[in-house]
């Protein structure tokens, strides 16, 4: 069974094919990091803009990877997957337009997916043993969110996060500091020339909660660096790798203990903060040492990318296969929260 998919929810226009819910025959992605870097952030309408410009060369290449062409859609794609919610409104309404357009020209069934159970899944794309039950850790720039998996379909999120998300720490400490955007990938590569134990950041745990909270850890990077005078380049990598050890500390531990708490023997992260190499070394030693298996996605897994839209979509779609073929009523979900579908 083959999925195309489409992911446009916030500044990535993606589009993907996928068999059987787990092999990828293509997965396209056009980055919008330099539309969007010079204002170290998202700027929505920019977002809506460059997908509509870039989804129909995204979607033709990705057939082309998978060595298909439209004419063969009807023959060999199953169903049309796409993301409605959460996210940017007019970013998603691109792909809900893309997706509704290619289903109703193919008559092929659509399944809606949330993001997070992208994320949530992104794993099993290269781990062809991994299924649930699991703990899954969703770490990016929009969420941060602890959630138990008991089957394909069925959830219970642990905890989310108060305020600022793990990957907007990373970049609204990226900006403070003078950086690129997105802050992550930066603040990963300069925290290797910079000293942990120099500088000591708070590590927010919040106990007993799974929930989390980085705006205070943000703003007590704002104050040391207010007090610092001027920052040379080893300062900054100081400051890189204590802030990023106290955002790993805090993901690494509470995923640990809340493993043990529920008895999961698998740990799964995705998200792009799950690309930072001292969270995916941080989880494996911890991990080791609990006895429980960590299932870390390719660095490009982790972000966003339509092939885990294909992937949570398959799951969807066999488990319901009915619900799924009128394509008329269809409507985007911009704070859509992550639900259960699966009552087994
Ligand atoms: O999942 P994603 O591509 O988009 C959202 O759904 O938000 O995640 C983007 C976020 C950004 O905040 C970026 O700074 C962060 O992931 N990120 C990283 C790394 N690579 C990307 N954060 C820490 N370390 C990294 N290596
Ligand atoms: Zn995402």
């Amino acid at each position: 069974m083959i999925i195309l998919a489409i992911e446009t929810s916030c500044d990535e226009t993606s589009a993907a094919l996928v068999m059987n819910g787990r092999r990828i025959l293509s997965n396209v992605v056009s980055s919008q990091e330099k539309v969007h870097g010079k204002y170290f952030g998202v700027v929505p309408e920019l977002a809506s803009r460059a997908h509509i410009e870039n989804i129909n060369w995204v979607y033709e290449a990705a057939l082309k990877n998978a060595r298909l062409t439209t004419n063969d859609i009807k023959k060999r794609v199953d169903a049309v997957a796409y993301t409605h919610g959460p996210g940017l409104a007019g970013a998603l309404l691109v792909g809900q337009v893309t997706a509704q357009t290619i289903s109703y020209l193919n008559d092929k069934p659509l399944v809606d997916v949330n993001h997070l159970e992208g994320h949530i899944y992104s794993a099993l794309l290269e781990y062809p043993g991994l299924c649930p039950p699991y703990l899954s850790l969703i770490v990016s720039g929009g969420h941060t969110e602890l959630v138990l998996v008991y089957d394909y379909g069925r959830y219970k999120v642990l905890g989310s996060t108060r305020d600022d998300a793990a990957g907007e720490a990373f970049d609204k400490v990226a900006k403070m500091l003078n950086l690129s955007y997105p802050g992550g990938p930066v603040i990963d590569k300069l925290s290797k020339k910079g000293n942990p134990e120099k500088i000591k950041f708070p590590r927010p745990y919040l106990w007993p909660t799974w929930e989390f909270s980085f705006s205070g850890l943000k703003t007590a990077v704002v104050n040391f660096v207010k007090n610092s005078g001027a920052l040379d380049k080893s300062k900054v990598a100081d400051i890189c790798a204590a802030f990023q050890q106290a955002v790993v500390d805090t993901l690494a531990e509470k995923t640990i203990q809340a493993a043990k708490k529920f008895k999961m023997k698998k740990v799964v992260i995705g998200g792009g903060v799950a690309a930072n190499s001292l969270l995916r070394d941080e989880l494996v030693k911890r991990a080791k040492k609990e006895k429980i298996e960590v299932y870390l996605p390719s660095r490009a897994l982790c972000t966003d990318n339509a092939s885990m839209i294909a992937c949570a979509g398959y799951y969807k779609y066999i488990s319901g296969k009915k619900k799924y073929k009128n394509w008329k009523t269809r409507k985007i979900e911009p704070n859509l929260k992550l639900k259960s579908w699966h009552n087994r």
